[in-house]
């Protein structure tokens, strides 16, 4: 495949702006915007919605999304409407026995460690948090190194991202879902922060459950996600009880045959009002799109942007993971002790590059929209 150019033209972001932040937000493609609007437009005239809609458009957003993590089964899908959601319905499903333990990591985005502090909590279960590294040099080889020893035979999740939500960190998911497999646990991944622009191969990697909030690398809509759950959930119990996820709820006439099964695989799981109209057109608009560009083509293409900025702030005694331990589309900046954090902010403000603080790093975020003015412009702010 040629690789990409920009795709800034199909994006509504102004000229002037030089936005480094889907790692905060993702923009909507213009197509993923139109395909909004004519969802909210047929919530006017509510008779152009059949019953058969509430299922064929989710139906179609599973199946594409399934392409993209290549599962099988697109029943394995569920649509959610956060990554706490799908991570709840993962935390009431996973055994778990006092004295065990759930390794998270240091820092990790809170969604995917408040959820564990209440299981643990409840069943008496210890959260086991493994630092960052304090070395610079070889930061994200012992990180995984670190993790790796985490693991033990009480170990029954290991609940992480794919790349550090903050500094872009990229775990090594395949050994450590060995490992954890080995001991008898469950591998759970909150895929916010990459899935969409970093190829994630749930054959491969063989999480337990991925889950990922669909506003950012996604490009869809607030209030949307999309939760995969393997065979460890194929018999659990919804958080919720609503009437979609019991087996033949397609049959609108026949409701209140109430029934005590539900339906397979993850069907089972997913949030009341799966079938939204506004956010299901918009994801499935957005998903054709990166499944067109593809994950690797966006790396590529943020590899190709970063490449002389990256050792530029190096020069500048910026520090950042090495490439074989991060992403490209998401790269935290350690700032060196002479550079003041308020000053670089303001200059920021006043060039309108627009990117994240972090804890302690500057997240540049960076899709196919951006172009090598953003990084002058960057660049020109740190100098
Ligand atoms: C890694 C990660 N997970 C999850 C979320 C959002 O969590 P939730 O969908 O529970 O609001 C974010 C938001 O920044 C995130 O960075």
């Amino acid at each position: 495949m040629s690789p990409l150019s920009s795709q800034k033209y199909k994006f509504s972001l102004p000229n002037d702006i030089s936005y480094l932040n889907c790692a905060y937000m993702g923009p909507l493609l213009q197509t993923v915007e139109a395909a909004g609007i004519e969802g909210l437009k047929k919530k006017s005239q509510p008779y152009q919605i059949s019953p058969a809609d509430f299922f064929s458009e989710v139906e179609k957003l599973k199946r594409l999304y399934a392409q993209l993590l290549n599962v099988d089964e697109s029943q394995r899908i569920a649509i959610v409407p956060s990554t706490s959601y799908g991570l709840a319905t993962a935390a009431k499903n996973s055994p778990i026995k006092k004295g065990q333990n759930i390794v998270v990591l240091d820092e990790q985005f809170p969604s995917n460690v408040y959820t564990w502090q209440r299981l643990a909590e409840e069943k008496g279960a210890e959260v086991r948090f493994v630092d960052t590294p304090k070395n610079i040099v070889g930061r994200g080889k012992a990180w995984n190194e670190s993790i790796l020893q985490a693991i033990d035979n009480q170990t029954a999740i290991v609940a992480m991202p794919h790349v550090h939500w903050a500094d872009g960190t990229k775990y090594d998911l395949k050994a450590i879902g060995k490992k954890v497999h080995a001991a008898g646990g469950l591998l759970i991944i909150d895929g916010t922060q990459s899935v969409g622009a970093l190829p994630f191969d749930v054959a491969e990697i063989k999480p337990d459950a991925l889950v990922c909030g669909g506003y950012k690398w996604l490009l869809g809509g607030y209030s949307f996600g999309l939760a995969y759950y393997g065979e460890a959930f194929d018999n659990g119990t919804p958080i919720e009880e609503n009437w979609t996820n019991r087996l033949d709820s397609e049959d609108f006439r026949g409701l209140v045959n109430y029934q005590p099964k539900y339906k397979s695989f993850a069907n089972r799981y997913a949030v009341g009002q799966q079938s939204h109209f506004i956010n299901t057109p918009m994801a499935i608009a957005a998903l054709n799109q990166i499944l067109e560009w593809t994950p690797e083509g966006i790396q590529r293409y943020a590899e190709g942007l970063l490449k002389e900025p990256m050792g530029a702030l190096q020069n500048l005694g910026c520090i950042m993971e090495e490439e074989a331990f991060r992403g490209n589309h998401l790269v935290g900046l350690h700032l060196p002790e002479h550079i003041n954090l308020e000053k670089l902010q303001a200059r920021f403000a006043a060039e309108k590059v627009i990117v994240s603080v972090r804890g302690n790093a500057i997240r540049i975020s960076t899709h196919v929209y951006n172009e090598a003015q953003d990084f002058e412009k960057l660049l020109a702010c740190f100098r």
